[in-house]
């Protein structure tokens, strides 16, 4: 399993960056954060830029955005991994979704809460990854809800047809990440439990 975290909750961006980086965890996680699509608002493009510009770790960027295809052509010239959009902030998902994949990157649809698994029919061919949300997405620091473990059944059962990786963001720590192995999850997202604890790789390899 591998583990990407999270630096949202965090008191000192900088630090707390350079020491996930230096870290091992698998990706750095990026939430951004527009205060439309999500209440909160984090960082502009070029803050995130400037944030992330000097780090060696591959990233996991989340677009908890209105039109994230605004976002892509800056963030394409980080170290990007994967980016993870929100179908309902698209107003063409489609094309969001292509454009995406003609800059050479991953791309992967997150699940709110209260959306089902069937809004990724029309793009089950495309997707290198499915973000399962298990906290309302917004905010660091939440509960993992439980009632979305049923999610990964359903995806489980369609996996083998396609090439997405299974990934789940919110409220992981060293305890609600045993039902997630259970599921055969491939990548969690951790932010507070990494990132308020001392050793940040005891925290990463209790989760592993
Ligand atoms: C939630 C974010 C998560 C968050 C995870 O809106 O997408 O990535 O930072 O933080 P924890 O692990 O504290 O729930
Ligand atoms: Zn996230």
């Amino acid at each position: 399993m591998k583990v990407a975290v999270s630096y949202l909750k965090s008191d000192n961006y900088k630090k707390c960056i350079a020491k996930i980086d230096e870290s091992k965890a698998d990706f750095i996680h990026v939430d951004l954060c527009d205060g439309k699509y999500v209440e909160a608002k984090n960082f502009t493009t070029s803050e995130v830029t400037k944030l992330l510009s000097f780090t060696r770790k591959p990233l996991d960027i989340h677009l908890m955005v209105q039109e994230p295809i605004k976002y892509i052509d800056a963030l394409a010239l980080l170290n990007v991994s994967t980016i993870t959009i929100h179908l309902d902030g698209c107003k063409d998902p489609a094309h969001t979704i292509e454009y995406i994949k003609s800059m050479g990157l991953k791309i992967g649809i997150a699940i709110n809460p209260d959306e089902s698994i069937e809004i990724l029919t029309p793009y089950l061919n495309d997707i290198d990854s499915v973000l399962v949300m298990t906290v309302v997405p917004g905010k660091g620091g939440q509960t993992f809800m439980t009632e979305v473990l049923p999610k990964f059944d359903e995806l489980n059962n369609i996996k083998d047809n396609y090439h997405f990786i299974i990934a789940a963001d919110g409220g992981i720590n060293g305890e609600t990440i045993s039902c997630l192995k259970e599921k055969k999850v491939d990548l969690v997202v951790s932010g507070s439990y990494v990132t308020n604890s001392e050793d940040f790789d005891e925290s990463i390899s209790n989760l592993k």
